[in-house]
């Protein structure tokens, strides 16, 4: 089965073009416009001038996934496009396209939410037979910190959730205070590599035992805090501030994954979504699985599908699509607050 994905949630116009055969992936295209140099000069996207470059990049970034993975149009068997969550303006480009393909090509059409979109992406994983459930998936980008049972493919229970800022969100905002670029992520990771992640003692919010949802707004106004106090502004103060974020913001991720692997005595553990570039995350829930849940399998996202990607898009498509799970597309809307469970 040949399933193409559409995914225009933020502000990464991206296509994935994937085979999907005897439970095993193929990517064979991943095409991705970024519009980051365009939402740099406002430290943030920008929804209006999102879904203006998505309208003016989509049709050539099709193109581009069809050559690269050297298809027609008529080889595609489904199409498949994120309906949401994201921003409405810029999901509708995304949405609106999927439907006009669908119509004109006559391929029945899947909507896939984009957060099931992040947790499928391990599934690209050559040992993705050994994922096993129940598991439980940890979800961190710029727009979401949540943690998902998943008891099934297409089943799932949220366990736990930001109640304010993401923790990508938080990353973005510190690195626009101290001046890094953005996004975010990558400058304040880059950085903590120089700093110390003991020079500040920053709170870790909701620590109680067992509880699983997240906070990062406090985390961040400490920062704000002790940047003020500083009158020289050293490169040494920006690293040990990064490395003292980075260390709170992943204490926080990697106590509540631990509890949740605990209370759903899950036998695996997922890592997905644009904060899941992280190395020092990455490194420590590997070393967490690994140490305490013996039996335990632990996965992550590859590096290339972190981000958001059309690939991630395409997969749950496919896994709709062998069970039927189909929207006509008259039906098809995008839904901007779709919450996946
Ligand atoms: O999944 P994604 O591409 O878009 C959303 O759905 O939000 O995630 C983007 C987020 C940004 O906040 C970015 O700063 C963060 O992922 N990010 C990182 C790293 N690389 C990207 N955060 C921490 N460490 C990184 N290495
Ligand atoms: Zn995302």
């Amino acid at each position: 089965m040949k399933v193409l994905g559409i995914e225009t949630s933020c502000d990464d116009t991206a296509i994935g073009i994937v085979n999907y055969g005897r439970g095993r992936f193929v990517i064979q295209a991943q095409v991705e416009a970024s519009q980051v140099l365009i939402h740099r000069k406002y430290g943030g996207v920008v929804p209006e001038v999102a879904a203006r470059e998505h309208a003016v990049t989509i049709i050539p970034t099709l193109k581009a996934a069809l050559r690269r993975a050297r298809v027609v149009w008529n080889d595609l068997d489904v199409i498949a496009v994120t309906a949401g969550p994201g921003l409405m303006t810029a999901l509708s480009v995304g949405v609106e396209t999927a439907r006009t393909l669908s119509y004109a090509l006559k391929k029945p059409l899947v909507r896939v939410n984009h957060i099931e979109g992040h947790i499928i992406s391990n599934w690209i994983h050559p040992a993705a037979a050994k994922i096993r459930f129940p598991a439980v998936a940890l979800i961190v980008s710029g727009g979401h910190t949540e943690l998902i049972l998943v008891k099934s493919i297409g089943q799932y229970k949220l366990l736990g959730r930001t109640l304010d800022d993401a923790v990508g969100e938080a990353f973005d905002k510190v690195a626009k205070l101290l001046g890094l670029t953005y996004p975010g992520g990558p400058s304040v990771a880059k950085r903590a590599l120089r700093g110390n992640p003991a020079a500040f003692s920053f709170p870790r919010a909701l620590m109680g035992r067992g509880n699983l949802d997240f906070s990062y707004a406090g985390l961040k106004t400490a920062v704000l805090y002790e940047w003020r106090k500083h009158r020289r502004r050293s490169v040494k103060l920006v690293n040990d501030l990064c490395a003292s974020f980075q260390a709170a913001a992943t204490d926080q991720l990697v106590a509540k994954s631990r509890w949740a692997m605990d209370k759903t005595r899950a036998k695996t553990l997922l890592l997905a979504g644009g904060v899941a570039a992280n190395e020092l995350l990455r490194r420590r829930l590997s070393s967490i699985v690994n140490r305490e849940f013996p039996g335990a399998r632990y996965f992550q996202a590859p590096l290339s599908l972190c981000m958001d990607n059309g690939v991630m898009i395409a997969m749950a498509g496919a896994f709709h699509a062998t069970h039927r799970r189909f929207t006509p597309w008259k039906k098809i809307r995008a839904d901007p607050n779709w919450e996946l469970v």
